[in-house]
């Protein structure tokens, strides 16, 4: 169907209802018959694992150039097991984040965000579109609250203010910016529109 793959990616601080978009263009295109895959990061590789426990233990004892290589190394597994291998077979494939949040997340820990994104760009393919979710952190912060019983160590509102702030700061011919106030489906359409150049999709007022 297509004539190679595309990598689409969802970025946003946590909260901002990316995850539930990223199941939503998947359906979509499925229903349209066009291949796609959806894939998050941090995975459930071993590196991933290795995040998940500091996400819910706390960051005691590691230092942020460490954390960022575990970010690094779940991604370079991430690559070459799932990403390359979908995008060679010519499928969508839609990222639940990527390395703009490693580059927001961890360039918020006070390392430098676009040596992380320079880095990154060294060795990971570049996206078609960056889809970066914007929306207020106290939100967020709700949002996230009401929905899970634990509040993670990346989830404190001061952080997350200034890993918008970075999100904000990213520049590039890829790069667009949604807000994600306002419903499911309006944020939807508000996807399709930032895609459909792709597929050539015709949408529907
Ligand atoms: P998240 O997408 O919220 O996973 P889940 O919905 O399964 O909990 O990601 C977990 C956290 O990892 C999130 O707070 C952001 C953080 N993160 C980084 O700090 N750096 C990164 O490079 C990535 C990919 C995520």
């Amino acid at each position: 169907m297509l004539k190679r793959g595309y990598l689409i990616v969802f970025e946003g601080i946590d909260g901002t209802g990316k995850s539930t978009q990223c199941s939503l263009l998947s359906k979509f295109l499925s229903e349209k018959k066009i291949p796609n895959i959806v894939l998050a990061e941090p995975t459930k590789g071993i590196w991933g694992m290795k995040i998940r426990r500091v996400l819910s233990e706390g960051r005691e004892g590691i230092s942020p150039k460490e954390e960022l290589s575990w970010f690094v190394n779940d991604r370079k597994e991430d690559i070459s097991k799932n990403i390359m291998p979908a995008l060679l077979d010519n499928k969508v494939v839609i990222m639940d984040r990527y390395y703009f949040s490693t580059a927001a997340y961890q360039g918020a820990l006070g390392l430098n965000p676009e040596d992380i994104r320079t880095e990154n760009e060294n060795f990971a393919p570049i996206p078609d579109r960056v889809l970066i979710f914007l929306t207020s952190p106290d939100v967020c912060l709700e949002r996230i609250e009401s929905s899970r019983d634990q509040k993670s160590a990346f989830e404190k509102i001061e952080y997350l203010q200034n890993v918008e702030t970075i999100f904000k700061s990213f520049v590039g011919p890829n790069i667009s910016f949604i807000n994600s106030i306002g419903s499911v489906s309006e944020v939807h359409k508000k996807v399709l529109t930032e895609v459909k150049d792709i597929f050539n999709f015709v949408l529907k007022k």
